[in-house]
This record gives structure tokens, C-alpha cells and sequence, in this order.
């Protein structure tokens, strides 16, 4: 058995959770999860070797898991989805009963990291050593009771705010330090993942936090041979954004401008209205675009690029995001083009599927033997977590090909270079 441990129980937790209940009662299929619905092709395309990932890796199986969540507010999983607003009734009832038996476990939680939000379901201590000790009895108490074998933790908690690397991220010895200092570089998050790696549970991070993004936690990963992977679920926007700009560059095509903005309703938003939220949020999203489109090496056609990203908190739209792009190309000659696109998505729909896929691939990972940080995992991520000598590869399908060879290779299988020469060769 498997035993997902989720930080914040809100719209994507129990989105993902109801999701998993309702495809183990055959209600509805996995749309969305590559490693349920994805297929991996083996060998030459002669072969026909096409199987479905779930049957090529060793993953858990949906009915081997068991879930339990940290949240400062103290609403079961069933309350907790009914207020996010993302599922139907139809949806949500018949695996009510599950959901009322998931109670959130207090939260190590401190509003200064997350001003929007208020909790009463929080762990007291002196330090945030304390905090973090505390997390680990959880974990090895959920362990002990869930009657699992293995664990995962997914960061699926709010955005907090703006933090940058400082000397207390440096070692595993200054980071203990802070912790028992009560050091503001500690946030909260950083000690859910300090106590995962401490119990030698592979963690996640769903959020553009710092988090486990840092050296002193990516040595303790390293030590206890414990998969990490981050950063900020790539769901909607930033998702289009990583398929279009490579298109453009593909085909050398120049790029003025780019004009982000969204509007979005949920308790996610509200976080985000606050600005030292939104500018964590902002790093990640703007990131990307720098580092597909290579201004570099091509200066003409990217060395001038405006790149704007708004969050607009609007409560009427609840999860359903609207997120605009106004984009301004330029072609032969120097031409100018304009793409728009306008993309009514639904945040928890896209992101659930990415919560399951992490959490089965980051325990494959750790029974594979893999530690540290899980760069082909980039694909799930807005801001993939790599070494520290190494740019992160953003393309979408750059990362499901780095994705699918890392299974591949995994396996013994060989790797597919998509040369495709040996099928024109004559003797
Ligand atoms: N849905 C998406 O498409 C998407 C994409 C990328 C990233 N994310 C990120 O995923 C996270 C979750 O999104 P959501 O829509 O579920 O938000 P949400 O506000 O519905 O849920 C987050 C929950 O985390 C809890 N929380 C806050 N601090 C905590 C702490 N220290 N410990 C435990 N719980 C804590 C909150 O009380 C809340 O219930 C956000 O950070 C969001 O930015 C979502």
C-alpha cells in the first residue's frame, strides 16, 4: 500500500482525492494522468511495441492507495471540496463517506507566510524544530495506522511568500540551526520537507515555493537517498506557454511581446491577491520564456521581448480560470503578427491528474533507487527543480521525451533518438 500525505487539504487536494475514489468505483476514467492513460512506444516503430505505462513500469495501483492531508482549517476532505466548488454533487456524493473520513492532521502553519489565511488547526511549539518533529510523528503514525508500506508527501498547500536563498539554505547544519533559532528563512513548507527526507519519504512541491529547492535539503535528499521534485504544478497557462514558444523558435520566428493575465476565484486567488504570494507565483511564470527562447543566441528575434504575467482575483469564476495571452510575433521582413489565446480552464481538473502522476512516479523513483532531484519529472513542473550547473529545460515535449526515456531506461529498454535512418537503409 501506498500512503499519500498531502500539505493543505483544499480545491486541488480533494479534487485529486474525490478523482482517485470515483475512477477505483469505475465512475470515470483517469483523463488527464499520463501514467494511467499514457502509452510508451518500445523499440523500432516496426515493432509495434506500444504498451501502457502502468503496464510497462511497476507503479502502485489506484486501489493501493490511502490519503491523509495537514491543513490549518480544520474542514474534512468532503467539506473541504464542497467549499473549493470544483466538483459536482453528482461527483462528490457517492464518495462522500471516504471523504468525511479524511481529516486534516493540524498544519505546521504561520500567517506571516501566507497573509490571506487565517488557521486554527496548527501545531504549537517553541521552535520550528519542534514543528518539524512534530510532522515526523504524524508521519510515522500515519504509517503505522494506514497499514502502508511506502510514503509520499505533495506539496498541494498555498503559495507563500517571496523568499531567496540565504546562508541558512546553505547546509543541513545551518538549516537546523534556523529551525531552533526560529529564523524567518524557515518557512513552513521547508519543514514538511525536512521531515519527509528525514523519514525517508520522496516529496513534491506543488507550489512555486523555495521549499526543498534549496542546497541544504537537496544534501539531505541526497544522503537519505529520498527523490525530491519542484517546483509549481504546470497546469494551464504557463502549460500553452511551453508548447507555443517552442513552436515559435522551432520555426525562427521573432517575438515582441507577450501579455499574460488571468482571472481566477478560489481561495488560491485570494492567496495570490496578496503581493508577496503573487511575486513567488510571478518568478515562476515568468521564467520560462527566458529559457526556451534563448535570447543569447538569438538576440534579433528574442532579445527584446516585453513578458507581463497578471493574477486577477475575481470570486465570481471560482476554479475556473480565465487566462488571456495576447502574443506579438514577427515573421519575414520583420512583419508583425499577433496570436490571442484565451484559455477557460479549470485549475484543480488540470493540476489533479499531476498530484497522482507525481506521487506514483516519485515512488517509483525511490524503489528504483533514484535520489535527489528528479529532473525528468520537469514535465509536471512551471519551474523544474535541476543541478545547480544546469539550466532547466522547459519544453513541454522536450520533458515527455526526457520523461519516457528516464522509464526507458529504467526498464533496459533502448533509448528512441527518433533518427528513424535504419528504416530507409537498403543492403
Ligand atoms: N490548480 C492549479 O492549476 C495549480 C497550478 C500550480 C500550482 N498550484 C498551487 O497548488 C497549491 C494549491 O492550490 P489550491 O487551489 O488547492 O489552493 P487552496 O487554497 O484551495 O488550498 C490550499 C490549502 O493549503 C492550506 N495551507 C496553507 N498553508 C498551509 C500549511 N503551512 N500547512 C498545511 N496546509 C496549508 C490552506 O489552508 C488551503 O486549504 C497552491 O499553492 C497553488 O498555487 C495550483
Amino acid at each position: 500500500m501506498l500512503g499519500v500525505m498531502l500539505v493543505g487539504l483544499g480545491a486541488v487536494s480533494t479534487t485529486f482525492i474525490a478523482g482517485v475514489e470515483n475512477v477505483r468505483r469505475g465512475r470515470h476514467l483517469p483523463i488527464g494522468s499520463l501514467t494511467q492513460m499514457g502509452t510508451i512506444r518500445l523499440g523500432k516503430r516496426t515493432e509495434r511495441r506500444v504498451p501502457r505505462i502502468r503496464e510497462f513500469v511497476p507503479l502502485a495501483d489506484l486501489s493501493d492507495l490511502v490519503f491523509t492531508a495537514w491543513d490549518p482549517i480544520p474542514d474534512d476532505a468532503y467539506t473541504a471540496a464542497r467549499k473549493a466548488g470544483v466538483l459536482e454533487a453528482r461527483d462528490l456524493e457517492p464518495a462522500a463517506p471516504f471523504l468525511k473520513g479524511i481529516t486534516p492532521l493540524s498544519a505546521a502553519f504561520d500567517q506571516s507566510y501566507v497573509k490571506r489565511l487565517q488557521g486554527t488547526n496548527v501545531k504549537r511549539g517553541k521552535t520550528k524544530r519542534d514543528l518539524a518533529e512534530q510532522l515526523r510523528e504524524d508521519i510515522r503514525q500515519f504509517k503505522q495506522k494506514s497499514g502502508a508500506d511506502r510514503l509520499v508527501m505533495v506539496w498541494c498547500a498555498s503559495t507563500e511568500v517571496f523568499l531567496t536563498p540565504g546562508p541558512a539554505h546553505q547546509t543541513l547544519a545551518a538549516f537546523e540551526r534556523a529551525m531552533e533559532q526560529n529564523d524567518p528563512a524557515i518557512a513552513p513548507s521547508m519543514l514538511y520537507a525536512w521531515a519527509a527526507l528525514q523519514e525517508g519519504v520522496p516529496f513534491a512541491n506543488g507550489a512555486p515555493n523555495l521549499t526543498v529547492d534549496i542546497p541544504a535539503l537537496e544534501g539531505l535528499a541526497d544522503e537519505r537517498r529520498v527523490p525530491i521534485g519542484g517546483k509549481d504544478f504546470k497546469t494551464g497557462q504557463t502549460m500553452m506557454k511551453t508548447v507555443l514558444a517552442p513552436a515559435f523558435k522551432a520555426r525562427m520566428l521573432g517575438l515582441a511581446g507577450w501579455y499574460s493575465t488571468n482571472i481566477l476565484g478560489n481561495r488560491d486567488g485570494e492567496v495570490l491577491d496578496d503581493p508577496e504570494s503573487f511575486k513567488t507565483k510571478e518568478e515562476s511564470k515568468l521564467g520560462v520564456l527566458e529559457y526556451i527562447l534563448q535570447p543569447e543566441l538569438y538576440p534579433e528575434l528574442y532579445g527584446k521581448i516585453y513578458h507581463k504575467v497578471r493574477i486577477n482575483y475575481y470570486p465570481p469564476r471560482g476554479d475556473n480560470k480565465e487566462g488571456w495571452d495576447n502574443i506579438d510575433i514577427f515573421g519575414w521582413l520583420g512583419y508583425p503578427m499577433q496570436i490571442k489565446v484565451d484559455f477557460l480552464c479549470r485549475d484543480s481538473i488540470l493540476a489533479a491528474p499531476i498530484v497522482l502522476d507525481l506521487a506514483l512516479f516519485g515512488d517509483l523513483a525511490q524503489r528504483a533507487g533514484l535520489a535527489g532531484i528528479q529532473e525528468w519529472l520537469s514535465f509536471y513542473f512551471k519551474s523544474p527543480h535541476t543541478a545547480r550547473n544546469l539550466y532547466p529545460e522547459h519544453d513541454l515535449f522536450i520533458q515527455q521525451t526526457k520523461l519516457k526515456n528516464t522509464l526507458r531506461w529504467l526498464m533496459g529498454e533502448a533509448q528512441i533518438t527518433h533518427l528513424g535512418i535504419e528504416y530507409y537503409e537498403t543492403a
